[in-house]
């Protein structure tokens, strides 16, 4: 295990870059995940760490050796690609092997290993097969097979489990979580997957075009992003992003949106009532006395009534429109507008909601976050 310094690192082809200066420090043993949009420079900077890729400017180190001119080989890295190549003529065990074997390690060690591998990744009954006898996911077990069997010094993998179904998708993830709490390896890891980002990861940083928005906890990336786009990137369904200005009441700041806007089939009558809600962090507000911010609120800050939680000091009921109501099993997501904006609610499936009709909602916003509309930056 060793420690990965990217200092710096910037990459462009011909006029465009792709990566814009990324400084990112994983200690010895940490788990990093990468995410963010297709295209933002996850794999090319995953290349450029293997060296894969040259960097146009910018220090790669492993373990405070300056390896941005060493070849991959002098990494000692293994690495899973988004596009997984295994050797087309080798079995699936000798795929595996592969590794052991150039590094000269004794046979029965290497099949110990295989077998062990194989076991995990569930493709112990396919080790005889030739790669093109394989299924997509099993050919991309079989490319995680081959990075697990060897204990190299870091290890990249780029969206590993994408090709699999759901159920091995979460299997494997709990593999892997068990393998480096066992192992205690450094990890970079690329996934889309926002479960296993929050559940796998030390720290996430989220990028965008080239660049890192945020470098966190996943729980300060929740609970604290830094900007509209992170906020909205990390967290499914999104957080929601409320239109609410800002008004002094008494000696304190609240938030105020207009809530329901009951349009009644009979009447297109329209009853506007604003709901004012107080904010944990009332003073970052103070500059903004006046204008209108975007409240941001995770759905399972509005939800049904909850006696149990009323008149806390950050809850607020209210009620709303009923969009759209869209069942998931152990909740149920009411979908409303306030303002111009969709919101979703994160209710309980028993709670009484009829789509057309109004229903009340109970704002919690003790872990509310407001931005800036212009900047697009959390207020704080
Ligand atoms: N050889 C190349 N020449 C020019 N542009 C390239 C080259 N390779 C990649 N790019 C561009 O660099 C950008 C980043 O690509 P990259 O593969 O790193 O994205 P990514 O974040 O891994 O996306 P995805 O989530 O879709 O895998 C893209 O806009 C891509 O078109
Ligand atoms: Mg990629």
């Amino acid at each position: 295990m060793a420690s990965l310094v990217i200092d710096n690192v910037k990459k462009r082809y011909g006029n465009t870059s792709v990566l814009k200066g990324i400084d990112i420090a994983i200690e010895a043993g940490e788990f990093l995940i990468l995410v963010g949009p297709s295209g933002c420079g996850k794999s090319t900077l995953m290349n450029a760490i293997a060296g894969l890729e040259d960097v146009t400017e910018g220090r790669i180190l492993i373990d405070d050796q300056d390896v941005t001119f060493s070849s991959p080989k002098d990494r000692d890295i293994a690495m899973v690609f988004q596009s997984y190549a295994l050797y087309p003529n080798m079995t699936v065990a000798e795929n595996i092997a592969f590794g052991l074997e150039m590094r000269k390690v004794p046979k029965t060690e290497r099949e110990q290993e295989v077998q062990r591998v194989a076991e995990l990744l569930q493709i112990s009954h396919l080790l005889n097969r030739k790669p093109s006898q394989l299924s997509g996911g099993q050919r991309q077990r079989v490319a995680m097979g081959r990075a697990l069997a060897r204990r190299p010094q870091l290890y990249l993998f780029d969206e590993p489990l994408s090709n699999l179904d759901a159920k091995l998708r979460v299997e494997m993830r709990t593999e892997i979580k068990k393998l480096h709490q066992k192992l205690k390896t450094t990890i970079v890891y690329v996934t889309h997957d926002q479960i296993e980002a929050m559940t796998l990861a030390d720290r996430i940083a989220v990028m965008k075009d080239g660049e890192v928005q945020q470098l966190g906890t996943p729980q300060e990336i929740y609970d604290n992003p830094a900007n509209l786009f992170v906020a909205g990137f990390m967290g499914s369904p999104a957080m929601n992003f409320i239109p609410a200005k800002v008004i002094e009441s008494g000696n304190t700041i609240m938030l105020e949106l207009t809530t329901n806007t009951i349009e009644t089939p009979t009447t297109i009558n329209t009853i506007e009532t604003p709901t004012r809600l107080p904010f944990p962090n009332a003073e970052s507000l103070q500059s903004h006395i006046g204008k209108e911010v975007l409240l941001g609120l995770r759905p399972e800050m509005i939800t049904e009534p909850q006696p149990h939680k009323a008149g806390l000091e950050f809850t607020v009921n209210s009620h709303v429109n009923v969009d759209v109501v869209e069942p998931m099993g152990a909740d149920t997501m009411m979908i409303t507008r306030i303002g111009n904006n969709e919101v979703n609610c994160r209710c309980h499936p028993s709670y009484n909601m009829v789509v057309g009709a109004t229903c009340e909602v109970m704002f919690d916003t003790s872990k509310a976050v407001a931005f800036d509309i212009e900047s697009g930056q959390r207020l704080d």
